[in-house]
């Protein structure tokens, strides 16, 4: 099918904290990039994007925070809102979702659903929370994971092993805020029968787009492979949409149900603005002509690509998406991004910390990006991709091209001279590689396009080292112009090709060209600068990033994760109980142990083992060795010589790494597994008896 124009939203982040480098690189640039290019092409696009501003997270975080929702989505919705503008994501519009006129379109979307009979009604039991009279669900539980055997297990997820989860399959669940047992309570709820549109979703997805991306594809495939069933689209929560039905009073629409009508309702929002500019929303939802596309991270896939289309289908009237093009996940520094243990590069802080540098992290997120599997985030990488790439590469050759045009013409273009076989290889691999990154960029796969694009600075570099103009000026001023002529041409196409990627970098690299912004025709064009044009002041396109200051954050991520290992401990000490007594012993039974007090005479690790220190104890009667299993929690042996300590002397001898152990030593083990060895408190004489 022919389409008029584009439609592309990028998921709408949760406002319950800041956005960071893996939200950035998985949606944002991606669909930045293709809106950019797609403009540049001249077609009619809009860019919608906005907060999602209900479920659970937020009242988890307005909790902890000891402030009321709407002060936390307020504070978050306007941090992300100015990351987004730092970064240069060139949304149309940037709405919310706790605003009236979402409000408004959510529940008029849903009430039309429950007028047509598209929803069932079921009641069930959900677990509840007697002591605060509340409903749970998702992330208000916690619990011990089936899978890990993990503590602190979220009703939705398990951070600690990825498992998805339903409540129902936790051990021991608890109210994430309270930490009160929960007990199960019959509640109603309506549900979308997803296993109608089971056929319909087959043929649409399976047989009509084989060409999404097969991580997208085979997911959709095995949730249509697993039978489809009835989902919920509401909850028993007191932040949301509230269902406008009768009776449905402390029930609120289900944050997954009301945030992608979000995307319509920050469409009409814009449209309603400016009608002149947009024309009505329903051009832009409603007619096929336009082309949908969602940009969204790999955990979105099933909303995106089965139960929104099925909502919209339920409904009647609404286009479908034409592709959902979703990115894996970005890890950073080896471990899993996540906002509750703050392993995460915050937008904000990084633009406070490493000023001016969007077009960096720009170029580097794409560089990696995670489009067909997830991948790591190194600053060793950031660095080197930097230097060796934006400096080396592309900000060299630019600089070069217009010093040398400066020093010899005076910083206005010279005239081109006849094109040599060399130039016109030059122009017809420049295109050819033009080409290339165009054809990438309409399939999505930015990450190659980039790559293309600083190809096209490495053919420009090499027409300089192969050209010498510097050395040409010697002898040959009218082929030196020639060459420079070239070389300018090949910057101000440079300048095109990385804007959907690099957008300040362009803009920089216009002012120094002195040009006006122009589209996508002109690029492979060798004509973009006349002859006499008077080129604009040159700095620096790109600036090495120094050891310092990526030093400075790796130390951050070092602190954070010491804070985390601590928290982890703390955590454990929380819920550690001593064991249960055991059963009742005798006086003769304990008689039979000789437990006795010795002093420490030498004590050292055993070689080969990272488990095992030797002891030399003077027992009263003599000295013996005893090993003892307790290297972790001694580093330094020696500090032990002198103590006294507990042991039983009639322990039977045993060999270990070829060492005779005469008698065992008493520890305790604390809380976290580190064993303690037990000590006198007052001096006694060696081999006193304990009883
Ligand atoms: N807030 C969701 C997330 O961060 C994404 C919502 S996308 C929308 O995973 F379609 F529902 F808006
Ligand atoms: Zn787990």
């Amino acid at each position: 099918m022919a389409f008029k124009r584009t439609l592309i939203t990028s998921a709408l982040p949760y406002a319950n904290g800041p956005v960071h480098l893996g939200h950035l690189a998985g949606v944002y640039i991606p669909a930045d990039i293709y809106a950019r290019y797609l403009r540049m092409k001249g077609e009619e696009v809009l860019f919608v994007g906005g907060s999602d501003e209900h479920g659970v997270p937020v009242t988890i975080r307005a909790r902890k925070e000891g402030i009321t929702v709407q002060e936390v989505v307020d504070r978050y919705h306007n941090l992300i809102k100015k990351s987004f503008e730092d970064f240069g994501i060139s949304f149309d519009v940037y709405s919310r979702t706790s605003g009236p006129i979402h409000h408004k379109f959510a529940s008029d979307f849903f009430r039309k659903l429950y007028d047509d009979g598209k929803f069932i009604q079921q009641t069930s039991e959900q677990y509840y929370d007697p002591e605060t009279k509340e409903f749970l669900t998702d992330r208000n539980i916690k619990g011990e994971c089936p899978h890990c055997h993990s503590q602190g297990a979220y009703g939705d997820q398990c951070e600690k092993c990825g498992a998805t989860l339903s409540p129902d399959e936790l051990i021991n669940p608890y109210n994430a805020v309270t930490g009160n047992p929960l007990t199960k309570k019959e509640t109603t709820h309506w549900y979308l029968p997803l296993d109608q549109y089971q056929d319909w979703l087959s043929q649409w997805i399976l047989e009509e787009h084989k060409e999404w991306r097969p991580n997208v594809y085979g997911q959709c495939k095995s949730w249509l492979d697993g039978g489809l069933k009835p989902r919920a689209v509401t909850r028993d929560l007191n932040w949301g949409i509230p269902v406008p039905v009768e009776g449905a009073e402390g029930k609120v629409l289900y944050v997954w149900f009301d945030a992608p009508i979000g995307y319509i309702s920050n469409t009409k929002e814009l449209c309603d603005a400016e009608p002149a500019k947009y024309g009505p929303w329903e051009k832009w939802w409603k007619d096929p002509e336009t082309r949908l596309i969602h940009f969204i991270g790999k955990d979105n896939i099933v909303f995106h690509c089965i139960v929104f289309p099925a909502m919209l289908k339920a409904h009647g009237g609404y286009i479908l998406p034409d592709n959902v093009p979703s990115n894996e996940f970005l890890n950073l520094e080896g471990d899993k991004i996540s906002t509750s243990r703050n392993w995460a590069v915050w937008l904000n802080e990084y633009l406070e910390q490493i000023p001016d540098k969007q077009d960096v992290l720009r170029y580097v997120l794409t560089a990696n990006a995670p489009e067909t599997k997830d991948n790591d985030f190194t600053w060793a990488d950031y660095q080197a991709r930097n230097n060796n790439e934006l400096v080396a590469i592309y900000g060299n050759f630019i600089n070069r091209a217009l010093v040398l045009t400066n020093k010899y013409f005076a910083g206005k273009v010279p005239a081109k001279g006849d094109y040599t076989d060399y130039d016109q290889e030059t122009m017809a691999e420049l295109n050819r590689t033009k080409d290339e990154m165009l054809r990438l960029l309409e399939d999505f796969k930015f990450r190659d396009a980039q790559k293309e694009a600083m190809n096209m600075a490495r053919i420009g570099n090499k027409y300089l080292a192969d050209m010498e103009p510097w050395k040409l000026a010697k002898t040959d001023m009218a082929r030196t112009a020639a060459v420079l002529n070239m070389a300018l041409q090949i910057a101000a196409n440079l300048e095109i090709a990385f804007r959907p990627f690099l957008p300040f970098s362009s803009e920089k690299l216009r002012g120094m060209l002195n040009l006006p912004e122009t589209n996508l025709a002109h690029l492979g064009s060798f004509n973009l600068l006349e002859e006499g044009h008077q080129l604009g002041e040159v700095t620096l396109l790109f600036e090495k990033i120094e050891d310092s200051v990526i030093q400075a954050q790796l130390d951050r991520l070092a602190r954070i994760k010491a804070e985390n290992e601590a928290a982890a401990k703390e955590e454990e000490r929380k819920n550690w109980h001593p064991a249960e007594i055991k059963a009742p012993t005798t006086i003769d039974d304990f008689d039979k142990a000789d437990i006795r007090v010795g002093t420490v005479l030498e004590c050292a690790p055993v070689k080969k083992s990272d488990r095992l220190l030797q002891f030399k104890i003077d027992d009263g009667m003599g000295t013996r060795t005893i090993l003892s299993g307790i290297a972790q929690s001694y580093p330094e042996p020696a500090a032990l010589v002198g103590k006294q300590v507990l042991f039983i002397a009639n322990f039977p001898t045993r060999k270990m790494m070829g060492i005779e152990s005469q008698g065992m030593l008493l520890s305790a083990q604390d809380a976290d597994g580190k064993l303690v060895l037990t000590a006198i408190s007052a001096p006694v004489a060696n081999g006193a008896q304990v009883g």
